[in-house]
């Protein structure tokens, strides 16, 4: 009896101190606590593991926070839809986005984005390239720090270049003879680029019509599409399927950037028109190793060379709850160390003025001179709210001119109308 009576006062003090040790435990031993923020991005699969491994770098300098990452498919339309639906639902789920230049003046006008002006010093907001500025700012407020910047560039095949003795047309003109002679000899498609009806081909009008001094909506807020300068431009599109056949039929169909970059990787185009990423893929291709170059594209005989600016830069969910650590990864990400291994591992353009004049970059993507000379005559897309309702008519109409379905004339008239209806019902509010 004795026995069990001292057994049983024995149980109840071992229990106590038991209980007492996981309590001191968990209130002075745990773990510290561990913050999470999700960071949504849409890229391609090389990106994405590049950027895995910079965000576990930043996790283990920081251990008390783990990022996790959304990923979404990279063509800009498909990531667009997504947010439209989670940050027009107010969601609190993502807390940094990598967003397309275009967007900014949308999302920002309906309040999903948080202002960053106060956030970052003069100092260090003048060291990104000034372009950013005209394309990050609505109403005075900056939304995003650039991350990376786009400009089209031509890439193309040197040694058929060199095997035919021709240099490197300047002109549309020339362009289109060197790319009917060698695609003959070779059997290759003389240009590849962007026609199917989505956001890419709106860049690809940009740029043609810019190469001939063309614009959609002029400095005073004009439209002026309906232009005979765009005329010119255009027909050129149609005619590089129809008339020459230098490009593939399936261009208005099928051909976006990664279809157009597979097939010129698979040994099948001459010239490609194709953002800066392509570079690095370019380079670490058994088949296209020191074949090919890079340059600016075409232009008309009196118009300038002409790029359109995109990009994509990191922007903050304003419902996020998490904002002080958002903040934190942004300025990681986005500083000129992260930015110079982005350039070296995945040929991003920076957007820090300073890793222009890094020799160590500079011998590594030659197309660096080609982005600051590109500034020059960039074409940035309208940055107004109303963008996309602007981009979906010009999608449709210069499509149906590539398909063969329209006539140009009638097209650029109702490209015309339409879009001049568009800012004025967005003017009346
Ligand atoms: C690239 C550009 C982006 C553009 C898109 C079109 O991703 O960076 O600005 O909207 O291509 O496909």
């Amino acid at each position: 009896m004795i026995y069990l009576k001292f057994n049983s006062k024995l149980i109840v003090i071992l229990s106590v101190y038991f209980l007492i040790g996981i309590w001191i435990s968990y209130t002075f031993l745990k773990p510290e606590k561990t913050d999470e923020i999700v960071f949504s991005v849409g890229a391609g699969t090389k990106e994405i593991s590049f950027i895995k491994e910079i965000i576990t770098e930043y996790e283990k300098e920081n251990p008390g926070i783990k990022v996790k990452l959304n990923t979404l498919p990279s063509p800009t339309d498909q990531q667009h839809h997504y947010y439209l639906s989670t940050l027009g639902a107010r969601t609190k789920n993502v807390d940094i986005m990598r967003i397309d230049t275009i967007w900014i003046p949308e999302f920002a006008s309906a309040n999903w984005l948080e202002p960053l002006d106060s956030l970052l010093s003069a100092e260090e907001r003048n060291s990104f390239i000034p372009i950013t500025e005209k394309t990050n700012v609505f109403n005075r407020n900056l939304y995003a720090i650039p991350w990376n910047i786009n400009v089209g560039l031509l890439y193309y095949r040197k040694d058929f270049l060199e095997k035919y003795h021709f240099s490197l047309p300047v002109t549309w003109k020339q362009f289109v003879t060197v790319c009917e002679k060698i695609s003959e000899m070779e059997n290759v498609y003389g240009y590849l680029w962007q026609g199917k009806q989505y956001e890419g081909l709106v860049c690809n009008f940009i740029e043609f019509i810019g190469s001939n001094n063309g614009q959609i909506i002029d400095d005073d807020g004009n439209v002026v599409i309906n232009s005979a300068k765009n005329k010119t431009a255009l027909s050129l599109m149609h005619d590089l399927i129809w008339k020459y056949k230098i490009s593939p039929q399936n261009t208005y169909s099928e051909l976006m950037e990664e279809s157009s970059r597979h097939l010129f990787q698979q040994g099948k185009g001459l010239f490609l028109r194709n953002w800066t990423y392509v570079w690095d893929l370019c380079q670490e291709d058994m088949l296209l190793k020191n074949k090919v170059g890079v340059s600016l594209l075409p232009k008309f005989e009196n118009g300038s060379f002409a790029s359109v600016c995109g990009g994509w830069h990191l922007a903050m969910n304003a419902n996020s709850e998490k904002k002080k650590q958002a903040w934190k990864l942004i300025e990681f990400l986005t500083s000129a160390e992260v930015q110079k291994k982005l350039a070296m591992n995945l040929s991003w353009a920076p957007t820090r003025s300073l890793l222009y004049n890094d020799a160590e970059l500079i011998e590594k993507l030659p197309f660096l001179l080609m982005v600051e000379q590109s500034i020059k005559n960039i074409q940035v897309r309208p940055n107004v709210p109303y963008y996309q309702w602007i981009s979906d008519v010009l999608q449709k109409y210069i499509n149906k001119v590539l398909s063969h379905q329209m006539e140009i004339r009638e097209a650029l008239k109702i490209m015309q109308d339409k879009i001049e209806r568009i800012k004025n019902d967005f003017a009346k509010g």
